[in-house]
């Protein structure tokens, strides 16, 4: 075969066709540009088919000697930049096969006994995202370490609660850091566990229908590093749900990055004020020169609408497909590659930032009395006094309104007042009505009193370690 033919995709499927394909057509279908970032998988998943197609004796040992021999050459090719993709090949898989065919001959040609693209493709994905998984689970670890260290200084930090965005009840900002440690850690959970289910070999299955030659799939899973083989060739070939169930995954992991960055936001708002970001996250304008904005907290919570996205695309991707391998497939990547750096990314810009987050506990604190934030507690004082809690809401309400009149808090109410509203009201009133009785008292099992907080504290350090 000349070089000229072997440049040729046609190589691929052979003598069958009778003319050319379009330009359009060749740029419409190949993949190259964006797959060959799954060269070392791919690689990776053809030495370990040639080693089994060797020791099961389909293959000779000068082939697989041969093949390693070519793989080592393009594996350096690729890493030193010189190696050449070619758009007439359309994917890695054919570039890389036509690559060491025309480095070791025959031998190269061997390689593909017992295989097909089609379950190729599969295992170069999951062995990629494999990967691709192992390095974001510490990136996790680390988003909540950085969390967990701003909390450690921050357990007396007073911040208002809020629901409906009104203020509601003092926690600390501790308790506040460690709801999105929880969430975080739910996502690192939620990633192991896709780990196990991306991790199964697909090679083996062929086409779609499995394979007449000998071939032991069991050892070439062992040689990859898989916890086991798919076990229907159909499925094999043409699911992809491993992929959508990371992008789920990665969805929800932006959802709570989107929130806090949400909060950041807001939080360096003139009308807050709690906290203050580091120069280096933040940019100006070019017109308004007192202008400090957030911007890669912003970008994080915008980057969330693309990997919702993604997910959207893949199960749309998949929903009409017949068994079992369609070309729709190929369009499985771009999605997922960008899922994977829009992911990887965030979570690293954001454990950065959020470590190096400036707490204004004073104006946290200012926020959290201007909202009679401790009115439950007067409510809660009472009602352990005999009132009916329902009765003791009422009166509280009657307080703050009397308050909000005087423009006071209802710590600033004269003793004489608090007690002529209830019978049940003792000498000690005053001090549950402040911000940090408040906290002392929520001294429950997931409750913000500092004790308890400590305590969760100490539980991520351990488990984070
Ligand atoms: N580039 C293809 C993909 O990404 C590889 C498999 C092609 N198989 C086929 N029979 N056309 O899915």
């Amino acid at each position: 075969m000349s070089k000229n033919q072997l440049d040729k995709k046609s190589q691929a499927w052979s003598a069958l066709f009778s003319e050319p394909m379009s330009e359009l057509v060749k740029r419409y279908t190949a993949s190259v540009d964006f797959d060959k970032r799954l060269w070392q998988a791919d690689i990776d998943g053809s030495l370990a088919h040639a080693a089994m197609l060797a020791a099961q004796g389909v293959i000779g040992t000068d082939d697989l000697a041969a093949i390693e021999r070519g793989m080592a050459q393009i594996r350096a090719d690729i890493e030193a930049g010189t190696f050449e993709w070619k758009l007439d090949l359309e994917d890695v898989h054919l570039n890389i096969e036509a690559r060491l065919t025309q480095l070791v001959g025959d031998a190269g040609k061997r390689l593909h006994t017992g295989r097909s693209r089609n379950d190729q493709v599969a295992t170069d994905v999951r062995l990629w995202l494999r990967g691709e998984i192992d390095a974001l689970l510490p990136l996790l670890a680390q988003m909540q370490r950085a969390l967990v260290s701003v909390a450690e200084k921050n357990t007396e930090t007073i911040l208002p609660g809020f629901t409906h965005m009104q203020v509601a009840q003092p926690v600390s900002f501790a308790h506040h850091m460690l709801a999105y440690v929880e969430m975080f850690a739910r996502d690192a959970e939620r990633l192991a566990d896709v780990r196990k289910r991306v991790n199964r070999l697909p090679l083996g299955a062929a086409a779609l229908a499995g394979t007449s030659y000998p071939l032991d799939r069991e050892r070439v899973a062992r040689t990859l590093g898989f916890d086991g083989v798919c076990q229907n060739s159909l499925d094999a070939v043409s699911d992809r749900d491993f992929a959508i169930e990371f992008s789920a995954f990665a969805s929800i992991t932006m959802m709570h990055v989107s929130r806090l960055a949400e909060e950041l936001v807001l939080w360096m708002s003139q009308n807050f004020a709690f906290i203050d970001l580091a120069d280096r996250y933040c940019t100006g304008s070019s017109i308004m020169p007192q202008k400090r904005n957030p911007d890669v907290a912003e970008l994080a919570r915008g980057k969330s609408g693309r990997v919702f996205g993604h997910l959207m695309a893949l199960l749309t991707l998949m929903k009409g497909q017949p068994l079992t391998y369609n070309k729709d497939n190929q369009e499985d990547k771009e999605p997922l590659f960008d899922t994977v750096d829009t992911v990887r990314d965030t979570l690293r810009i954001m454990a950065e930032m959020v470590e190096g987050i400036v707490v204004k506990p004073e104006a946290m604190e200012r926020a959290a009395l201007r909202g009679y934030a401790t009115a439950t507690d007067l409510a809660d004082y009472l009602a352990k006094r005999g009132v009916p809690f329902r009765d003791a809401h009422e009166v509280v309400a009657h307080a703050v309104k009397t308050c909000l009149q005087r423009g006071i808090d209802l710590a600033e109410l004269p003793l004489d007042e608090l007690k002529a509203l209830n019978a049940a009201v003792g000498d000690d009133v005053q001090q549950v009505l402040t911000l940090r009785g408040s906290l002392e008292a929520r001294n429950v099992l997931g409750g913000t009193a500092p004790v308890q907080v400590r305590a969760q504290i100490a539980r991520h350090l351990e488990r984070l370690k």
